[in-house]
């Protein structure tokens, strides 16, 4: 495994996290390095039990502690429910990794209400759910500072789109935009009681969601018109800079977005052009 074990600093050693949508793509890859790197692990699923279970097994068998639990994280029962279970497994939370997040991709003009209502409900109503949850936790179990400077860490996995239009995905940009004001907003309301909050913003990963965009060679030299550094991204180059924001080696990061995208964001059609 690949966690970077600094002392004192790149560490989440006998923290708790919770990762949303970790069955599988960018969120199996945070648990996985999360779990190498000794946290406690609760690998969130909807549907995908199977993946979950290589997961915690993954984890386990690295000699780490992981468990699934499935929960819709749209919904406020089973939201509140998957927090009960993890404190009652491991105590506390000390870490929410607010990653679920679907694509129902359609044409603008034939975009149905169910469309647009699932990918807001996922992406940001879970966000909101998740990350109310997370704090409520952190405020009842109070400060712990031999395991961390913040009394938690939220960390949403949003998209360069939070910032980038999509056309065809209208839906889904919505989502992430409204990903990025809400991260901002409840770090600015958070921040004072040393509750850390900030986004990743991964570019192209190669994960199940985008498999259409990068599993043929024709597919991926397309993409890669949009990514300066030339390489298609992996979970791990996501699940890597996760690691990084839970723990105190990033203790003054708070309320900001951070781009792991290989360049995507930087307006790549002007490299030639404008
Ligand atoms: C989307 C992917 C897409 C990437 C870059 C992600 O947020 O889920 O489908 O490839 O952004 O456009």
């Amino acid at each position: 495994m690949t966690a970077d074990h600094t002392p004192g600093q790149n560490r989440v050693a006998g923290q708790t996290a919770i990762v949303t949508g970790s069955s599988s793509g960018i969120g199996a890859g945070i648990a996985k390095e999360l779990g190498a790197a000794g946290a406690n692990v609760v690998v969130n699923y909807a549907g995908n039990r199977d993946g979950a279970d290589a997961v915690v097994r993954q984890i386990t068998g690295g000699g780490g502690s992981a468990i699934a639990i499935k929960a819709d994280v749209n919904s406020e029962a089973d939201v509140t429910a998957m927090f009960r279970a993890t404190v009652h497994e491991y105590g506390t939370v000390d870490i929410l990794v607010s990653n679920a997040g679907v694509q129902k991709d359609a044409a603008f003009v034939d975009m149905t209400l169910d469309q647009w209502n699932r990918v807001i409900g996922i992406n940001l109503t879970g966000a909101f759910l998740c990350a109310r949850a997370a704090a409520r936790e952190f405020l009842r179990r109070g400060m712990v500072p031999e395991r961390s400077r913040a009394l938690g860490k939220i960390i949403f996995i949003s998209s360069v789109h939070e910032t980038i239009p999509w056309a065809g995905h209208v839906n889904y940009a919505a989502s992430k935009g409204g990903v990025m004001l809400f991260m901002k907003s409840i770090a600015q309301e958070l921040g004072p009681q040393k509750i850390r909050v900030n986004s990743i913003a991964p570019g192209a990963i190669k994960t199940p969601i985008n498999r259409a965009a990068w599993d043929t060679p024709g597919a991926e030299a397309k993409l890669l018109n949009l990514v300066p550094y030339k390489r298609v991204g992996e979970p791990v180059d996501i699940a890597r800079a996760a690691v990084w924001l839970a723990s105190d080696a990033s203790d003054y990061v708070h309320g900001t977005s951070l781009l792991v995208d290989g360049g995507m964001a930087l307006y790549p059609g002007f490299a030639d052009g404008g």
